[in-house]
């Protein structure tokens, strides 16, 4: 990817793609909009002879944020498509509607096999929103859509490889500062694309095994961080008796996986992020009788931890943290663990299996157990734990949960700021009971409530202690079945990695 700088008017730069955003009409009446001077719009018009007016008059085209049109300019400017792209109304604009339509952008750029785009950066604040702010999202939103998942396709391939490599930005100013914000932008997709792929990853490819080995490249590639990878017998030492049941039933063997991340300079703040890392959960002897092919993406909160983890190695924000993924198969069989089994957790709490299926939070118990020993102030778990995640709060939004409202308005607002929402659930005090009527200390599952993600987090609770811990429930966002202006493709979408990475970048 490269990020050129140019003080050239748009016609007069070797891209492919010209770009023109205009913000579209207050009010009811949708009157198609005028060009402006700033961004370049008019003196394309001019030099086009009014063409581009004239589309936008004839298409009605009245700038709502994804309304675009695209223009062949027959060789009259150097660039040799125009995109005019609406950004909604001024009052509604924020560095979201910046992000989605650099993402729209570069759909556009790639479908009609486009390497480059051009776009004027205008100085001073839009909306309140400051330059490099606006450049930010705008170049994140971009980066985002520009991602692919495609290495397991052989045929035909290299025609329908994304062309889009290069950006072009006209801006008076100092480049080397903008240029940073872009490679920091850069930076942060690439831990998201880390997480996406990982997510994307069939779980033949991707077992607790190659999972570790992740975390192990990524310590190869990065001084500020290391990877312990816990083998099953390191396991068992560990008395981690929750993740070791849900692993007896699998061949494959499980993993836990311990990263740390050294600042550059001394933290006073050390943050823990666990992630569930079922590589695939078949529900065990509490089989799912649907959608199982899609619990893959059961380790989307591992891909999360290693995604953010990349980030870190590479802009080395002021925080320490440390990573923890407890990682096996959710399996039947033989040997597989039943129904009503007590087992005994790290922790030394004994749980009645009343589920199988609930297995992501007896993984977690122990990482959560594990990750205590490290004193964090903070600890945030990542897992997919909960189908009711979708009905409680739908696609979009994240439910968080936790013991510390501060921690929980943090990660709300680091998710504002990512495009990631996300909103509290609370922690209902009467939906406890239920889980102490069994022979054990608790069951994992039947607390008596059908909110499922609230007694998701209850059971999470019980072995945090006294910490500050909050828990995302990204069953429903780390997965989308549809597409969007930065997620073209269904699949993973590597939430809540940008969430993450700028609360502890915030933090620092
Ligand atoms: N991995 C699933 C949750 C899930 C469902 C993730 C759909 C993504 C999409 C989890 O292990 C599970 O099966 N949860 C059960 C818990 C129940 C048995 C208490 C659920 O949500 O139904
Ligand atoms: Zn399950
Ligand atoms: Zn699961």
């Amino acid at each position: 990817m490269e990020f050129k700088f140019t003080q050239d008017p748009l016609e007069k730069i070797p891209a492919d793609v010209a770009l023109v955003v205009v913000f579209g009409n207050e009010g009811e009446k949708s009157s198609p909009i005028s060009l402006r001077q700033t961004d370049g719009g008019l003196g394309l018009d001019k030099l086009l002879k009014q063409a581009l007016s004239k589309i936008i008059r004839e298409q009605a085209f009245t700038g709502k944020e994804g309304e675009t049109i695209l223009l062949n300019t027959l060789s009259q400017i150097k660039p040799k498509y125009i995109v005019v792209a609406g950004l909604g109304t001024a009052k509604n604009f924020s560095t979201e509607t910046l992000r989605r339509v650099g993402g729209k952008s570069v759909q556009i750029a790639n479908k009609i096999r486009a390497g480059s785009l051009a776009v004027v950066l205008e100085s001073g604040n839009m909306q309140g929103k400051n330059l490099d702010n606006r450049l930010q999202a705008f170049v994140e939103g971009a980066l985002l859509a520009n991602y692919q998942f495609n290495r397991f396709k052989t045929k035909n391939n290299t025609n329908k490889k994304n062309t889009f490599q290069t950006f072009w930005f006209k801006h008076p100013g100092n480049s080397a500062r903008l240029k940073k914000v872009c490679e920091e932008a850069y930076a942060t997709v690439e831990g998201v694309n880390l997480a996406r792929d990982l997510t994307n990853l069939p779980p033949n490819i991707l077992t607790p095994t190659a999972l570790g080995r992740e975390a192990q490249d990524l310590a190869k590639k990065y001084k500020n961080i290391s990877a312990k990878v816990f083998s099953p017998a390191e396991i068992k030492k560990e008395k981690m008796g929750a993740l070791l049941a849900v692993a007896q039933g699998a061949k494959e063997p499980p993993a836990f996986i311990h990263l740390k991340y050294t600042p550059p300079q001394k933290s006073k703040l050390k943050v823990a992020l666990v992630g569930k890392g079922i590589t695939f959960d078949s529900g065990g002897l509490n089989i799912k009788t649907r959608e199982m092919e899609l619990m893959k993406m059961d380790m989307g909160g591992a891909a999360a931890v290693l995604g953010v983890f990349k980030i870190l190695g590479e802009l080395k924000p002021k925080v320490a943290v440390e990573g923890f993924i407890p990682s096996c198969e959710n399996m039947p069989a033989g040997n597989a663990y039943r129904p009503s089994d007590i087992i005994t957790t790290r922790s030394g709490k004994t749980v009645e299996i009343t589920n199988t299926d609930a297995e992501g939070r007896l993984a977690l118990a122990d990482a959560l157990d594990f990750a205590l020993e490290s004193k964090p102030d903070y600890m945030i778990d990542m897992a997919t734990l909960t189908g009711g995640a979708a009905y409680a709060l739908g696609e979009l939004v994240t439910p968080v949960l936790g013991n510390d409202k501060k921690l929980v308005s943090r990660l709300i607002q680091a998710g504002e700021k990512a495009g990631e929402p996300a909103w509290e659930l609370p922690i209902v005090q009467e939906y406890k009971k239920g889980y102490s009527k069994t022979p054990a200390d608790i069951k994992n599952s039947g607390s008596g409530t059908r909110a499922s993600t609230i007694s998701g987090a209850i059971f999470l609770e019980e072995f945090v202690k006294k910490n500050k811990w909050a828990h995302m429930d990204i069953a429903s966002t780390a997965w989308a079945d549809e597409p969007t202006s930065i997620h073209p493709m269904i699949g993973a979408t590597g939430s809540p990695v940008r969430t993450i990475f700028y609360f502890l970048n915030d933090l620092a």
